[in-house]
């Protein structure tokens, strides 16, 4: 049988015919060119509790930036025990840099529920875990189970899409490439065809300039027979991110930066934090965020600003400092080498001033 495209066969049929070939291309492709990552075990059954934390770690995190992180937070917390038995603040401290804290507070009360029940066996068992929505429980299920689940992320919606040459746009495709990635699902490899077409996504499928020459589903690839396979996935044009505003300040004494705990809801909820106003959506005048400022202060001066994109919108910080006349009633001080484990936001606010 021949996976050429055929003009006149549709290519989701054609992906639906030639399904056990396309898979035994990408699996022979893997074998030989998948990724050698921190947490990827070849042969034998991966530990659970290391596939959960990637996959969570995965999830808005890229495998290079992730690794190391990956490989500290073990050795914080080695097992589901270690980490079901630690206070959450350590928890989100080994989490902080990575952003999206809220990852790590539903891995820390999942935790604690898994070290008393024991791991899920099944997807819908993941599926019900705080965190962990539809593509992590067929990730785990995938890996650490070795049974078929359909794992769709970002790199498996684009080579769905450019397979088939899926002409509506994302998202509105996001339920028809998920249909197509479900012809693949079977109970031969699940765990390494879902890592194999994620890798493909990741090394081949790329989203400029894709590498379709090493590509082993090149001559089954409905885009690639098109001029230009990288216009897909179709995209819906993105209504622009809002803009936000607030200001920090940096309270400073002997080397030493005043921090608060930030509320458990809300951006970067519970982590370690400089104080702030709120945020609003056009910028704070000195005389108004100076009422949000610690009173414990000599004269603030402005250090400069600083910009962060979160998922949601972009915020802009007045970052404002001055020297320490006391204490304010609730924080800490942290000594200059201590504000590296806060969020980037916040170190980026700290080094505006040597
Ligand atoms: N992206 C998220 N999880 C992954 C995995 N296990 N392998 C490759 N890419 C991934």
């Amino acid at each position: 049988m021949s996976t050429d495209p055929q003009p006149s066969e549709p290519p989701v049929e054609r992906v639906r015919t030639n399904r056990d070939q396309l898979r035994a291309s990408l699996l022979s492709w893997y074998d030989g060119n998948g990724r050698r990552l921190p947490w990827r075990v070849r042969g034998g059954r991966p530990d659970p509790y290391k596939v959960w934390l990637s996959e969570v770690m995965l999830q808005q995190t890229t495998s290079a930036a992730a690794g190391p992180y990956y490989e500290r937070f073990l050795e914080k917390f080695p097992t589901l025990e270690a980490l079901a038995e630690a206070p959450i603040e350590a928890a989100l401290e080994a989490w902080a840099g990575l952003g999206y804290y809220s990852r790590a507070r539903n891995l820390h009360a999942a935790a604690i529920a898994l070290d008393l029940f024991g791991f899920p066996e099944t997807e819908e068992g993941w599926r019900a875990l705080p965190g962990v929505g539809p593509y992590t429980a067929a990730a785990v299920t995938a890996i650490a189970l070795n049974q078929p689940a359909n794992v769709v992320d970002g790199n498996v919606e684009r080579v769905m899409a450019r397979l088939c040459a899926v002409e509506t746009p994302l998202p509105a495709a996001k339920r028809e490439l998920r249909e197509i990635a479900g012809l693949f699902v079977t109970a031969e490899r699940p765990g390494d065809y879902a890592q194999a077409i994620m890798d493909l996504g990741a090394l081949v499928c790329t989203p400029q300039a894709p590498r379709c020459m090493v590509c082993p589903w090149a001559m089954s690839c409905a885009a690639r027979a098109t001029a230009d396979p990288a216009a897909y996935p179709r995209r819906a044009l993105r209504p622009e991110r809002p803009e936000r505003f607030g200001a920090a300040f940096l309270l400073e004494h002997d080397g030493a930066f005043w921090l608060v705990r930030r509320p458990d809801k809300g951006l970067l909820g519970g982590m370690a934090g400089l104080p702030t106003t709120p945020w609003r959506d056009h910028p704070w005048t000195r005389a108004d965020l100076l009422t949000h400022a610690p009173p414990e202060a000599g004269d603030w001066r402005r250090a400069g600003s600083v910009r962060q994109v979160f998922t949601h919108f972009a915020l802009t910080l007045e970052v404002w400092r001055a020297a320490a006349r006391g204490e304010p009633r609730e924080g800490w001080w942290a000594p200059r080498d201590q504000i590296g484990a806060l969020p980037a936001v916040f170190r980026k606010a700290a080094d505006l001033v040597a």
